[in-house]
């Protein structure tokens, strides 16, 4: 679905922060496979914008040294890939840097075409800087042609979304502008949409009348990396929860829009994110809960505390776990909580989305083994494991009235299909046009007052915060969000 009035493909793709975790670890790894695929176009030249003062050459052997160590291809491909960049040394704040882009990008070789994809693999506080640079030299310019792609977190609160969305809507049309949440492009959360809107089977259960409540989890055994400077600023409700976990529950709660276009899909998840009902003002901790890592184990390595990571204030009470509630308040959802949770140094790495059927109306076994019968379950899992399944009971064989827990298999894809990286189909829908998986300002919006309470009580509570030791599940205060005392977090697939 490419939008009709956007310009051919562009031809230059400048990547600013090249040498950046995100660049490094996510960018140039799928850029490369979409080479290998063949589905980059023939005339598309990169140029990595960074600080580091090396040349042509050096920029070639860093891409060299990390894409082999991270993506298996021939020879022939990572080099034709590498063939495509060129380096440009320059600080963000600098607009002799902006100059020196300008130039060359008028060079013959560049200047073939005139279509810009900029992506800001950078941190949010840079993007103002470097969206005024471009515009000071031309680069925004004609206005219409080139493609902005943006990272999130898209603001820091509703304010400053709003102020970074009018400072962009000042160089560049809507239609230019890509806010990339990289969770749109995994192929487990877009199956989804297949499994929700393509099986009738689905589509009756998938309601308040059968559904008891709904789990939204994202674990990472990680840590932050050497990302304190941006993190502890952030924290994981705005690195996590505002947007990727927000945008899973959208995927799950909405209405089948009238077609699979960019604005009727991106308006169905905006009427889910306003139909949540706001957190008042005095119930914040009965629907959100936060909480840090301390030292522990994972995967058997020890490892530090949050405040012990390099960068990070020794007495930083930034969340390094979150766990929030919402109710939506339509025909659907009404009455059906939503809890989402996201944490760093969890216990095992585990993305997925787990619904919690109703008991049958009718206890029949209740004289029998069984007399504690689960709940069903549908179980849709993003990552690590790759699957789709739903839980039900089945009599085991044998004499007794014994049960056993079947799973129904809806798996997208079989062990031997590769799977695809998030950032590969995005990355090509920008270089093609294709917005229907990126995220609308007024999604950005309505995600913020989602969160806002949260945000704003919070800030007055600068003293004390809840631990966890890493390798662990969280605290478990985070069980106080639960309506019923028969829940609790599904921590496996
Ligand atoms: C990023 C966050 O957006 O997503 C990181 O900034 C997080 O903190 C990452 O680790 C998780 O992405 P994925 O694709 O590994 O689940």
């Amino acid at each position: 679905m490419i939008d009709q009035e956007m310009p051919l493909p562009p031809c230059n793709f400048v990547i600013f922060g090249a040498t950046g975790n995100l660049s490094t670890t996510k960018l140039l790894p799928a850029l490369l496979r979409l080479e290998q695929a063949g589905r980059l176009p023939q005339a598309l030249n990169f140029i990595a914008f960074a600080r580091r003062d090396w040349d042509e050459a050096a920029w070639r052997n860093y891409m060299r040294e990390v894409l082999s160590g991270r993506v298996q291809v021939e020879t022939e491909v990572l080099q034709r890939f590498v063939a495509r960049f060129d380096y440009l040394r320059g600080e963000l704040h600098d607009p002799e840097a902006y100059a020196r882009l300008k130039e060359m990008l008028s060079r013959p070789k560049l200047g073939a075409c005139s279509n810009i994809v900029f992506y800001l693999a950078i941190k949010p506080h840079d993007f103002p800087p470097v969206i005024k640079h471009l515009d000071a030299v031309g680069l925004s310019k004609p206005r219409g042609l080139h493609r902005i792609v943006v990272e999130k977190p898209f603001g820091e609160d509703i304010e400053s979304a709003k102020v970074l969305n009018e400072l962009l809507h000042r160089y560049f049309e809507e239609e230019q502008i890509f806010r990339i949440d990289h969770y749109m492009g995994k192929e487990t959360v877009q199956n989804l949409l297949v499994f929700r809107f393509a099986n009738t089977l689905i589509e009756p259960l998938w309601n308040r009348n059968y559904i008891d409540h709904v789990q939204i989890t994202v674990a990472e055994e990680g840590g932050i990396d050497r990302r304190a400077d941006y993190y502890d600023q952030a924290g994981a409700l705005r690195d996590m929860l505002q947007n990727h976990l927000m945008q899973l529950l959208t995927l799950v709660a909405m209405e089948p829009p009238p077609a699979l276009e960019a604005d009727a899909l991106r308006d169905e998840k905006v009427k889910v994110l306003r139909s949540i009902r706001p957190i008042p003002k005095g119930a914040v901790h009965a629907h959100a809960f936060r909480a840090q890592y301390k030292a522990g184990v994972v995967r058997g390595e020890q490892v530090p505390g949050y405040q012990d990571e390099p960068g990070v204030a020794p007495n930083s009470i930034t969340e390094t776990f979150v766990a929030a509630k919402f109710y939506i308040d339509n025909w659907r959802w009404r009455g059906v909580p939503f809890y989402l949770r996201t944490g760093k140094r969890m216990k095992a790495q585990l993305s997925m989305i787990a619904l919690r059927l109703r008991y049958p109306p009718q206890q029949l076994f209740r004289e029998t083994p069984l007399e504690t019968l689960e709940p069903n379950w549908i179980v849709l899992s993003i990552q690590p494991s790759e699957c789709m399944h739903m839980e039900l009971h089945a009599k085991a064989p044998g004499l007794g009235m014994d049960t056993r827990v079947v799973k129904l298999n809806a798996s997208y894809r079989s062990p031997d299909e590769r799977p695809m990286e998030a950032y590969e189909a995005l990355l090509l829908d920008v270089i093609e046009g294709d917005r229907t998986l990126f995220i609308r300002f007024d999604e950005v919006e309505w995600a913020w007052r989602v969160v806002d309470p949260i945000l704003t009580h919070w800030a007055t509570e600068r003293d004390f915060i809840h631990t966890y030791p890493a390798g662990t599940w969280g605290p478990l205060e985070a069980n106080r969000l639960f309506d019923r005392e028969d829940t609790e977090w599904r921590n496996h697939v």
